[in-house]
């Protein structure tokens, strides 16, 4: 679900014809509306408000300090993964005890840094990593809150192998079975009190039945450690709700809430959600100007702006994305979004990119309305890991992040220049 939609044949973000923002602002850009970022974090508040939540948004898939500051004004607290994260969460006026810390590889530094911050918990990946954060937290004469993040052994079979976090054979979090000694040999540290679990066992995950999995088992782990006396009292079940490749892709936040609220309801435990791409995906577009139309073999190129560089999850896992011209010729009927649309008059292409790889491709084989130089295309369910994982490869300046509301819109990271992409290297 979102807020942009075709009106009169010219693509709308909100109140907004995206083609008049980007007559100012140029192409390649993100487009994000507020309204729809809002809708989908009030969604899943209110579909979880029974567990009295803490919803920390995983910065991850949209960091952009602007769009943190919409989610902390709504009650958001924050998943960061490193350093860097961290200070985005701060410098949005991000709640320092709604903020979770994730990750296999923190860094001492950015331990330190989240101990000064005194954030809400560290979810902790490993044995060693537990030691170290223990010999910081007493360096600083502090107790710090750990979860400890375990490996339940559930996945989706449609999520890409690449973004799959809840098998044994990941690297993140321990085994299930390994919780229990854990806990037996780190369970009482004087420097760290260790009394959460947090699971994510990947992203998207398009049903609720791996989370029902998940949280079973979990539970069950936890039952087994209050009865040692480890008085849990709090569960992180992570993130990975899926969000609108297509038209109705996704389960609604009321419908993975309506099997997941009933396990944890009455147990006593505070509980950590972590939505990313629920929140942000279906928020933003990436747009796009064509710059040239072209053959090649029996292949038709439509040759963008925009590239591998701007959006790499096509060309990294495979990932499909619907794209359509952002106006209508005339006549032309608005399009469901589902890939395997065939509007009158289609020519098979492949939309590309202008940098050096085979592998820069923003979709293959759709099925299109003829394009020409100079028609805007839009890249839509962009907003989530789109911007976040951009570079500069081939010097290529990164796009600006642009926030509509309503009837206006706020240019919130600015296009790159020559000179930001060269600077540090003079
Ligand atoms: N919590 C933890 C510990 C995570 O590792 C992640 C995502 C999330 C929460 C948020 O998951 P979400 O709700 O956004 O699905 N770049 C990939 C996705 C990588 C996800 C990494 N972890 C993609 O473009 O599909």
């Amino acid at each position: 679900m979102d807020f942009f939609s075709y009106r009169n044949g010219r693509l709308y973000c909100e109140e907004l014809a995206v083609a008049d923002i980007v007559a100012r602002e140029g192409t390649p850009a993100y487009v994000y509306s507020k309204a729809t970022l809002v809708h989908h974090y009030t969604s899943i508040a209110s579909a979880f408000a029974e567990l009295k939540p803490t919803i920390c948004y995983s910065i991850k898939s949209l960091a952009n300090v602007n769009i943190l500051r919409v989610l902390r004004d709504l009650g958001s607290g924050f998943d960061v993964t490193s350093g860097g994260e961290l200070a985005r969460a701060l410098a949005a006026g991000g709640q320092a005890d709604k903020i979770v810390f994730a990750g296999v590889g923190k860094t001492d530094r950015e331990i330190c840094e989240a101990i000064d911050a005194g954030i809400m918990a560290f979810n902790v990946e490993s044995e060693e990593e537990f030691a170290n954060l223990s010999r910081l937290a007493g360096q600083k004469g502090t107790r710090v809150h750990a979860a400890l993040r375990v490996n339940p052994d559930v996945y989706d079979p449609k999520t890409h192998t690449y973004t799959v976090t809840g098998k044994k054979e990941t690297k993140f979090g321990v085994d299930i079975e390994r919780a229990m000694k854990f806990f037996q040999t780190l369970g009482k540290d004087k420097n760290v009190l260790l009394d959460a679990i947090h699971i994510h066992i990947g992203s998207p995950i398009y049903s609720s039945q791996p989370y029902v999995q998940a949280i079973t088992k979990t539970l069950e782990l936890i039952d087994r450690l209050r009865e040692m006396g480890f008085p849990i009292e709090m569960l992180d079940i992570g993130g990975g709700f899926a969000a609108d490749y297509e038209e109705g892709a996704s389960p609604s936040a009321l419908q993975y809430a309506g099997d997941i609220v009933p396990l944890l309801r009455g147990k006593g435990l505070r509980i950590v959600i972590e939505p990313g791409r629920s929140i942000s995906c279906n928020s933003g577009v990436l747009l796009s100007e064509v710059q040239y139309v072209k053959k090649g073999g029996d292949r038709n190129f439509v040759i963008v702006d925009a590239a591998m560089t701007d959006l790499i999850r096509p060309a990294f896992y495979g990932a499909k994305h619907f794209l359509y011209p952002a106006q209508l010729e005339p006549g032309q009927e608005p399009p469901p979004r589902k890939m395997e649309y065939v509007p009158p008059g289609a020519v098979k292409v492949d939309i590309v990119g202008g940098v050096c790889e085979s592998s820069d491709f923003l979709a293959k084989d759709r099925m299109l309305p003829p394009m020409k130089r100079g028609d805007l295309l839009a890249v839509f369910s962009a907003g989530a890991y789109g911007f976040v994982m951009s570079s500069q490869y081939n010097t290529r300046p990164r796009a600006p992040e642009i926030l509509v509301d309503g009837s206006g819109y706020r240019v919130i990271r600015r296009r790159e220049t020559y000179q930001d992409v060269i600077a540090p290297e003079l």
